[in-house]
């Protein structure tokens, strides 16, 4: 498969870049110690087209590739992945579902704002009780005729508090199991939608992660995606191509580890000579190097399965596996690195290290990734 990227995708990387350098970095530290969202950052990066980058222009999108979106993440996720998970979020888990599924109605309601960064959106499916097994959603959808009554508790909601739109799953019909499942969009400010308190988390502190509660929340009709039922195959659609964007997080954040671990290395001086000399800093920064490129190459190639209409659910998955994985490995490394630098703010790395570990976690854990991987590969 042939990775050489067009003069635009090199020109889409470069601006990522720079807006990272410019616009993310500075702050970035202040941010993750407050917890605080990046209200002007997202802003910028919707005016940039960085939230809506594979949208279809008569939406208000971008109408790029994968590939690129991919290549946007990545650069992001170097400098801040609490960005960039708000910029992924609201691309692969709300606009392409959208975008895929949603009405003409709802795309010119909801989309157009959504794709230029006016309003942004909210992916609603973990419960207390349903985080993995997202078949078991206890949030139920009642089907009142010309609305649904909405109960219940979304968990670990990313843009919880910030989203204007929210795709919600839930059940309808508890005999039809997850064939009874709906996603529907619901919109803040809507009355019986409370905002629960915010997560004090270990990484990604910038983005703001919230538990949402739905008490009698009435639902018009036309607020549901696609035909009654379809919620639960939207929601796993979505995933898949969510996840796509959450392993070019992991390959940015691992990227960012390592290109600071190299230029330090070759700064810092021990037993009279930089520590890049000395094979045991070498051989570290060899294997982090092999490590991300054997990412790269998976994340790239599920971004242009998707481009080219081939099946993502399993390169996505691999994907998601293993850059999530090389950026747990590669920040902790960069740490130990860094010495005792590593391990005080100033320094980045021990943020990087922080924010890699959601990438395990969240869009499937490394065990979900393994349970779609390993079902993929004994199917035939
Ligand atoms: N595309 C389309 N349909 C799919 C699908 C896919 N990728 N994966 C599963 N389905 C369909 C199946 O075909 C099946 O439908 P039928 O009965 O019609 O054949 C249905 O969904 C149920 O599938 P399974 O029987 O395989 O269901 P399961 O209970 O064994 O679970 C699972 C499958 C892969 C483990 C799934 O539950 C899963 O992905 N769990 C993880 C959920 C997850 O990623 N949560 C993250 C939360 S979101 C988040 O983190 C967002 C954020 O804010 C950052």
């Amino acid at each position: 498969m042939d990775f050489t990227l067009s003069e635009e995708q090199l020109m889409i990387q470069q601006a990522a870049r720079d807006f990272a350098q410019q616009e993310l970095l500075p702050g970035v530290i202040e941010r993750d110690e407050a917890q605080k969202f990046p209200t002007d950052q997202v802003k910028m990066m919707g005016e940039l087209g960085f939230m809506g980058m594979m949208v279809d222009p008569k939406y208000g999108g971008s109408g790029l590739d994968t590939l690129s979106y991919v290549l946007v993440m990545e650069e992001l996720s170097k400098v801040d992945a609490s960005a960039s998970v708000i910029v992924s979020v609201n691309n692969s888990l709300v606009c392409w579902g959208l975008e895929t599924f949603g009405t003409e109605e709802q795309k010119q309601k909801y989309l157009t704002r959504l794709a230029t960064g006016e309003i942004i959106g909210a992916f609603c499916l973990s419960e207390p009780e349903a985080g993995s097994d997202a078949t078991s959603q206890k949030t139920t959808a009642i089907d009142k005729g010309d609305h649904y009554l909405l109960n219940g508790t979304k968990n670990w909601i990313t843009n919880g508090n910030s989203a204007d739109v929210y795709l919600v799953i839930a059940q309808t019909d508890v005999k039809k199991a997850h064939k009874g499942i709906n996603a529907l969009i619901v919109e803040k400010g809507m009355q019986g939608f409370e905002i629960g308190p915010k997560e004090n988390k270990l990484g990604i502190r910038g983005s703001d992660t919230h538990s949402l509660n739905f008490n009698d929340v009435k639902v018009p009709k036309e607020n549901r995606i696609a035909e009654d039922g379809f919620g639960f195959k939207f929601a796993m659609k979505t995933l898949a191509g969510g996840r796509i964007g959450i392993a070019a997080q992991a390959l940015g954040i691992a990227a960012g580890a390592y290109e600071m671990a190299r230029k330090y290395s070759k700064e810092r001086k021990a037993f009279g000579t930089e520590i890049s000399n000395h094979q045991a800093i070498a051989f570290k920064l060899a294997d982090m190097h092999t490590q991300i490129e054997a990412a790269r190459f998976l994340v790239y190639k599920a971004a242009c399965d998707k481009d080219n209409h081939e099946n993502y659910d399993l390169s996505g998955a691999m994907a998601k596996l293993y850059a999530s994985q090389v950026a747990m490995e590669t920040t902790v490394e960069a740490v130990q690195i860094h010495g005792g630098n590593g391990f005080v703010k100033d320094y980045h790395v021990e943020r990087l290290m922080r924010d890699a570990k959601i990438t395990q976690i969240y869009e499937g854990t490394s065990e979900i990734q393994k349970i779609v991987i390993s079902r993929s590969v004994l199917s035939s």
